[in-house]
């Protein structure tokens, strides 16, 4: 078991990449908490995985872009498992729409959730981390944090945002024994991808050299390589799963 007795927080768990990160981690032997903003779908999802690993797996609502929420999470979690070894910060919403259109309110609501709610996770368990002298923090960036694409402004400056505050917190956390890294997946098939016509699906599907989407498990195995003692000496990266997206672009 390659997660035997870890204890680990994922965001967003209730859908599409969080999910398989939360059964990949299970599988390997961790306690695992769910949380999500969406509070019966989680609960239901939770107590179902509960039942099938004997009682390692607990659902805490929170919406990241609250700091009251995060932090009555963190603290909920030390109190019921005692610790926190690993967090996946991967709560995210999309956004597509022309950049003259966008208003302040739809660029900070992506800016709350996909940036600012990355760094209020990472903010309060680090206070957990720093004094366990250990943890390791696996933030969700994108192939959108390393190149733009239209219609995507918000979104992509948060990814982007991602990846360097990544780097950042790797480096202000190395000598507490606490690792940081991001991943950057390639458009995957889950439910953020619902929106998309077929045409546009068709067209991303081209952008892979490996000639598909990738899949939510594929994205939580290198979850769970990062989040895991395997990764002892990966701090700061930015670990691509893209299926080549970025392999041609320089
Ligand atoms: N699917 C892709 O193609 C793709 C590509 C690159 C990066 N990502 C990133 O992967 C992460 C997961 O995306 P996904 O594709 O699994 O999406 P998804 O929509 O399937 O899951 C996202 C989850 O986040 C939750 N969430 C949304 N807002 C929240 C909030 N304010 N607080 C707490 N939870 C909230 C949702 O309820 C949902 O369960 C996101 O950060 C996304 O930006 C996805």
């Amino acid at each position: 078991m390659r997660l035997q007795d870890k204890k680990i927080l994922i965001t967003g768990g209730a859908s599409g990449i969080g999910l398989a990160s939360v059964e990949r981690c299970l599988e390997e032997g961790a306690s695992v908490v769910m949380s999500d903003l969406a509070t019966s779908k989680g609960e239901a999802l939770a107590k179902e995985l509960d039942a099938k690993h004997s009682g390692r797996c607990l659902f805490i609502p929170a919406d990241v872009s609250s700091t009251t929420e995060v932090d009555a999470l963190l603290n909920k979690m030390q109190q019921e498992l005692g610790r926190v070894d690993g967090v996946f910060n991967n709560a995210g919403i999309g956004g597509l729409a022309p950049s003259t259109e966008v208003t302040d309110e739809d660029f900070d609501k992506i800016l709350q959730i996909n940036l600012t709610g990355v760094f209020r996770v990472a903010r309060a368990a680090l206070k957990i981390m720093e004094k366990q002298d250990s943890g390791s923090i696996v933030n969700c960036a994108s192939i959108l944090g390393v190149f733009g694409q239209s219609q995507t402004a918000a979104y992509t400056a948060a990814k982007g945002g991602v990846v360097n505050m990544t780097r950042t917190l790797a480096l202000e956390y190395a000598s507490k024994g606490i690792r940081v890294n991001a991943i950057g997946p390639g458009y995957i098939d889950t439910p953020l991808l619902e929106a998309l016509d077929d045409e546009l699906k068709q067209f991303l599907i081209g952008m892979h050299p490996l000639g598909r989407l990738g899949r939510s498990e594929e994205v939580a195995n290198a979850f769970l390589f990062l989040v895991s003692d395997e990764a002892s000496f990966v701090t700061g990266a930015h670990l691509m799963v893209d299926g080549g997206f970025t392999a041609g672009k320089s």
